[in-house]
């Protein structure tokens, strides 16, 4: 394996950054086209963690090009390419972008989150012990933390600047979008939850929740934006350990979470570094998630 680099922060000379999130830095190439550069960047409790992830980045940007082209069929997408060699000079000359950044349209961005959930958890979970429902969907009584849904369902949230996200029932969404998007963006997050989790599932990896956005194209074409069913953007479980009436340990984040539990650290920033030993497992998931849900070893970039 060649000497791995972690990259933390970008910042990329002559590029405009026009927003910083806690994994991703988005720069404005033009009015049409944007880049968006997984850093190796890691959050837990909602917080950022000095240590760096080896190989995140590539891992986030390469499952989400799998993704976008596994369902190309289903819908149009923003991505114009993952490959710096095809992107203009000013990008290509900077070798650390290399495998971690995606080429794409700008969009007029629906200012909602599609969360599509199969799964009863997290936010999901708190609404329906509190009301026995989510979003406005009434659920079976006495489903326990973590338990399969009758159907997969779509708990749409606002996209808060600052904070946390809403979930908003149907009628608020339509109204954020407008009726006719609301429709479209409902069965299209289903569809795609459906198809995906269905394939996901077979390889072992439940995806218990996941998260969409979408964007408008000039046309008016409705684009699957941003990342796609990523350990980031979803919770995947490994289907093996899977058992409810309990919460499960993500895929992903679980050296972390367990390494981060055995501290007496209030989850408050500033977030406690990671010992290599957690940093390197956690690298290694990750590699295991993208080896399980594609079939291929991450290619060295
Ligand atoms: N094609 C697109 N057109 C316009 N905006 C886009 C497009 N794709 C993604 N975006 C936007 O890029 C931003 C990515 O930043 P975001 O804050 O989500 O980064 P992040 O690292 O995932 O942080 P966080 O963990 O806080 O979500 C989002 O606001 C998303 O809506
Ligand atoms: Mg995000």
């Amino acid at each position: 394996m060649s000497a791995a680099k972690t990259v933390s922060k970008t910042d990329v000379p002559g590029l405009s950054l026009v927003h910083r999130g806690k994994v991703r830095d988005v720069y404005e190439i033009d009015n049409k086209r944007l880049l968006l550069v997984a850093t190796d960047r890691i959050s837990a409790f909602d917080c950022v963690l000095p240590t760096p992830i080896e190989r995140k980045g590539e891992v986030l940007t390469a499952l989400s090009s799998f993704w976008f082209e596994f369902l190309k069929a289903l819908t149009n997408n923003h991505l114009i390419s993952a490959d710096l060699d095809e992107m203009p000079e000013n990008i290509r000359r900077n070798k650390e972008l290399r495998g971690r950044s995606m080429f794409v349209r700008k969009t007029k961005v629906f200012p909602v989150e599609c969360v599509v959930r199969g799964y009863l958890e997290g936010s999901g979970w708190k609404d329906y012990e509190q009301t026995g429902e989510i979003c406005g969907h009434k659920l079976p009584a006495n489903l326990r933390q973590c338990e399969k849904l009758p159907h997969p369902i779509l708990t749409p949230a606002t996209k808060a600047a600052t904070g946390h996200d809403e979930n908003i029932d149907e009628a608020e969404f339509a109204e954020i979008v407008g009726a006719e998007n609301a429709e479209k963006l409902r069965l299209l997050s289903l569809e795609i939850y459906r198809r995906a989790s269905e394939y996901a599932l077979e390889r072992g990896i439940i995806i218990a929740d996941t998260k969409f956005e979408f964007g408008l194209d000039e046309a008016g074409n409705i684009l699957l934006i941003d990342e796609v069913l990523t350990p980031d953007s979803s919770r995947f479980w490994s289907a093996e350990t899977y058992v409810p009436g309990k919460s499960q340990t993500s895929f992903d984040k679980q050296f972390v979470r367990e390494y981060l539990e055995t501290l007496h650290w209030n989850k408050q920033p500033p977030a406690p570094a990671l010992p290599e030993n957690i940093s390197k497992a956690t690298t290694a998931r990750y590699l295991q998630a993208f080896h399980i849900l594609t079939g291929d070893e991450l290619a060295e970039n």
